[in-house]
């Protein structure tokens, strides 16, 4: 998929050599050098290059996915990868969607977002259905302001209360389809081979790789 106007253009492919990870956590840049490495692409995170973490004013995941890759290969010179993720339940018109992590609070209290969660559909008619899906928007971005994306999707329904101590934000409520098991209950191998971000993953080293 390609940022660039409506026209189908060709996908520009990732040289091997540096590439900035446009994100301050170090569990993501180390889990994106684990999955390029093999590729010949040297991942560097932004918080080593010092560059500053822009606001996300987006209104979809890729919109933000966009500017956080953006504006790093801009200040960097280098291809940047930004990624933007998030929790869209069906009966509650998509929320949290993109303010999933400000559910959580200033605190990061997931505790609190997932119940927040569970709230909003008990308020809803008893036969209201809980399905959900996670997403994560893949940006990869050029110097030159050229954009590929890709958006990978994981299905399921949400139960409460909460199971399983594994994973982080709203995992422990997300029971993917096909499964017993929450993302929270999961072997985190288990939840990496099915999750949005390994679908997202998988598309983007198929398209520039
Ligand atoms: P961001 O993409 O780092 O801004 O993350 C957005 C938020 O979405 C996270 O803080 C989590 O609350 C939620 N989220 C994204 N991916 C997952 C996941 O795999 N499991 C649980 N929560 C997730």
């Amino acid at each position: 998929m390609s940022g660039e106007g409506d026209e189908p253009q060709a996908i520009r492919k990732l040289a091997p050599g540096k590439l900035v990870i446009a994100s301050h956590n170090a569990g993501k840049v180390r889990e994106i050098r684990d999955l390029l490495g093999p590729y010949g692409i040297e991942p560097i995170s932004a918080a080593d290059l010092d560059l500053p973490e822009p606001e996300e004013t987006g209104t979809t995941f890729v919109a933000n996915a966009e500017l956080k890759a953006l504006q790093a290969a801009d200040l960097s010179g280098l291809p940047a990868l930004a990624d933007d993720s998030g929790l869209c339940v069906d009966a509650l018109n998509g929320d949290p969607g993109i303010f999933s992590a400000r559910w959580a609070g200033e605190t990061r209290d997931f505790g609190l977002a997932m119940s927040l969660v569970n709230d909003r559909l008990d308020a809803l008619e008893p036969e209201t259905g809980r399905d959900a899906h996670f997403v994560c928007a893949l940006a990869l971005a050029w110097p030159d302001g050229h954009v590929e994306w890709f958006e990978g999707r994981v299905d399921g329904t949400l139960v409460w209360p909460p199971r399983g101590e594994n994973g982080f934000g709203y995992d422990a409520m997300f029971l993917p389809d096909g499964g017993g098991e929450t993302f929270g209950e999961m072997d985190p191998q288990a939840k990496h081979a099915i999750s949005h971000r390994a679908d997202a993953f998988r598309q983007m080293v198929a398209a520039v790789l």
